[in-house]
Formats: structure tokens, sequence, C-alpha cells
């Protein structure tokens, strides 16, 4: 890890919106998630361009659903990817047509379904026999039709941690082929069903291509299987998933993953004639946002140094939840002594930590810690346990 280079990115924050976090973090005065907006639209648009076919960006935004983030997707002309019915009011509050949203998750209620079917939203991608079987009831009731695509579990294993891998088979994500039957015979029983194409989504932060390419090959067998029979599916969605390098700050190495997702993805479907839909969500805003913190103590034991910072796992669970890294770095260097660090918040559990053994420059009682990429995944799990306040946010 090179401090230089998160230095350096600091300064660029700091350069360019005339900001000096310290100031800035000392101005909030409590933990605050920071959002560099001008960062995110470079990469929404860096995403957009790396692929030559015309592509529907679907911006899955339970990784962020801050609305000047929201914002920026609308502008640059993407659509969302909503998992509950929350995420679909916010969505068409801020301004998203119902022809912009799809609707993808496992457990949609009755009153969930009911939104999204008045609303006429582009695509429902339906879980189960049960869900479809669900909605065809609901479309009849409320006489409207609906648009749905099945979600396919195409039994692929990605190498990430196993609480985000959603396309093997042991997982609770998708259908398998052997589904076909029953999902064909409830479409026969309501008219109202409109089959527009396939979905998947196979997890979340995979770094390699091939899973991707496995899943997208099997996928486009099936819907071109059910196109030869008559279902007159237009839409291929394969989801979300690709992932950032959380070890060192790589923007560069992370767009150039972006370049050979798109490029392999566009190989598998040379005389592909239907609409390539894509949800993404970590790669568009996880690199550009911060999590401040305040060093409240520094606790020095026989076996540990911690630092006990203002904000931990009610604010930033990653760590806990899924052993993930993220990079962490004082806001001001003030010692050239290097020290090791637990780095901690006041939550009464023990896993309670943002990172083990961190090496600082020596801290002190005052000190801001920045937290690197917690754009996503981060203020969207935050949580009031305990009863502390949610972390507050500034975006630049
Ligand atoms: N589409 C669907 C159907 C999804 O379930 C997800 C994420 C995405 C798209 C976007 O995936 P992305 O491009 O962001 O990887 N909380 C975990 C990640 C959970 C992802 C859930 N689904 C974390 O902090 O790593």
């Amino acid at each position: 890890m090179s401090l230089e280079y998160i230095n350096q990115e600091l300064h660029l924050i700091q350069k360019s919106k005339k900001h000096n976090l310290q100031v800035l973090a000392q101005r909030v005065g409590e933990a605050f998630y920071l959002y560099n907006l001008e960062a995110i639209k470079n990469r929404v648009d860096f995403f957009k361009a790396s692929f030559q076919r015309n592509i529907r960006v679907h911006y899955a935004m339970k990784a962020n659903n801050h609305p000047d983030i929201l914002k920026i997707m609308l502008k640059a002309g993407l659509g969302v990817d909503v998992v509950s019915g929350g995420e679909l009011k916010e969505a068409l509050d801020l301004g998203f047509t119902p022809q912009q949203i799809i609707y993808s998750g496992v457990g949609k209620t009755v009153k969930e379904l009911e939104l999204a079917l008045n609303k006429s939203i582009a695509q429902i991608n339906v879980e189960s026999p049960q869900e479809l079987q669900r909605i065809g009831e609901l479309a009849r009731k409320l006489k409207v039709e609906a648009k749905v695509a099945w979600r396919m579990n195409p039994d692929v294993k990605a190498e990430t941690h196993p609480y985000i891998t959603t396309g093997f088979r042991d997982n609770k994500f998708g259908m398998d082929k052997s589904f076909f039957p029953t999902l064909k015979n409830i479409m026969k029983e309501y008219s109202e069903l409109k089959l527009v194409g396939l979905t998947l989504h196979i997890g979340s932060q995979i770094r390699q291509i091939e899973p991707f390419v496995e899943a997208l090959q099997k996928i486009l067998q099936d819907f071109n299987n059910l196109k030869a029979e008559g279902y007159p599916l237009q839409t291929l969605d394969v989801g979300g998933g690709l992932g950032i390098n959380y070890d060192k700050l790589d923007l560069p190495g992370d767009e150039k993953k972006i370049q050979e997702y798109a490029r392999q993805m566009e190989q598998q479907l040379k005389g592909f004639q239907g609409d390539l839909l894509l949800e993404p969500g970590r790669i568009l805003v996880g690199s550009f946002g911060y999590l401040l913190g305040e060093v409240q103590y520094i606790k020095r034991s026989p076996w540990k140094n911690f630092a006990i910072l203002n904000t931990g796992m009610n604010h930033l669970i990653r760590q806990p939840l899924y052993q993930a890294h993220h990079r962490i770095q004082p806001l001001i260097q003030r010692s050239e002594n290097i020290e090791a660090y637990d780095v901690v918040g006041p939550i009464c559990e023990s896993a309670d930590v943002l990172g083990f053994d961190r090496p600082f420059p020596k801290l002190q009682q005052g000190d801001w810690l920045i937290v690197e990429d917690a754009g996503a995944y981060g203020h969207v799990m935050a949580s009031t346990y305990n009863s502390h306040a949610l972390p507050r946010i500034v975006t630049i």
C-alpha cells in the first residue's frame, strides 16, 4: 500500500474542490461519509464508453442510494435496479421513469409487487415459480400487463466471499433450468404475464472475468432455446458484480477491468439481437466514498494498540461481515514513528473493527482517520445499533 498514492488522492480531492479535509472534518465534528461526485460521474461515463454495442445500464442503487449519486445516474441516462418497494419509491421520486426501472430480489411482497405493477415498470426479475404465480394473480386483479424476466441460477462459482456469491446452485437466488416446465405452465395460465427476457447476477466483488463469461454462455443458450420456442424475449440482463481493488488505490487498474469485462462479454454476444442490460453497483461508486472518523482514545495494552474512533461497524460493517479490507489513513501525518493499531469503533462488540494491525505514524487523540473505498455498501448498511446516530454525509 502506498501512503504516497493515497496522499496524492487526498491532495487531489482537496485541491480540486478547494477543501481541506482536516478543516472539513473538524467542521463536521462527527463521523461522516464523503462522496466525490465528480469522480463517480467520470466512472459512469467510462463504464458506458467501454462498450461498443448499445447497452442499458441499470445502476444497482442498493450500493449507494444517496440522492446526489442517483441524480448523476439519471443525468447520465442510466436506469436503476431496485430491490424493494422503498428503493422503487425513491427512484420514482427522484425522477426515474418506470421504463428505467427493473426490480430484483427474492422476497417481493404483495404490496411491493402491486406498486411495481401499477407503475408498469420495465421489468420484474422473477426469482421463483411462486413469485411468478403471485405476479400473475396480482396483474389479473389489477388488470395490467406484467413484464417479467426469469432470473436464472447458472450454477457458477465466483471467487468472492461466500456471503456474496449468488449464482451458485446452493444460493437462494435464481432458478435452475429444471424450473422451466413449471414456469411455462404459469405463463400459460396468465395472459397478463409477458416474458420480456432472462436475467442473472452471479455475485459481488468479483475480479475475474471468467465466471461472468461462463454464466453468460449458459444464459445465452437458454435465451436462444426459449426464443426458438416462440417466447418473445428481448432483454438479456447480466447483472452486476464487477469488483474494485481494495488492496491499493488503482483506478487505472479498475478501468482496465471494466474494459476487459466489456470486451469479453461483447465477444460472447456477437450476433445477439436483443437488449443487453447491466446492473453495476460497486464498480461505479465504491472507490469514491470515504468514511471519516475521529480518534477518541488511544489505548495501549501490553499486546496491542487500539485507535478507538467515533465510528465503527455501526457505520461500515464490511470488515466484520465479510472480513473486507478497507485502507485507512490518518488525515495528518504528524510523526515519522510508525506504530500498528487496531482501528476500532465504540460499539459493544469485539467484532467492531474497521481494520486490524494498521501501521500509522503515531496517532493521538483528536486525529482524524479516513477509511477508503467506502462508497458502496457503506452508508446503506449502516445502523443505529447501540442507539448511535447514523453517519452524516458530505458530497464534494
Ligand atoms: N444486481 C443484483 C440482483 C444484485 O443483487 C446486486 C448486488 C447487484 C446487481 C450489484 O452488484 P455489484 O455490482 O455492486 O457487485 N453488501 C455486500 C455486497 C452485496 C451485493 C448484493 N447484490 C458488500 O458489501 O460487499
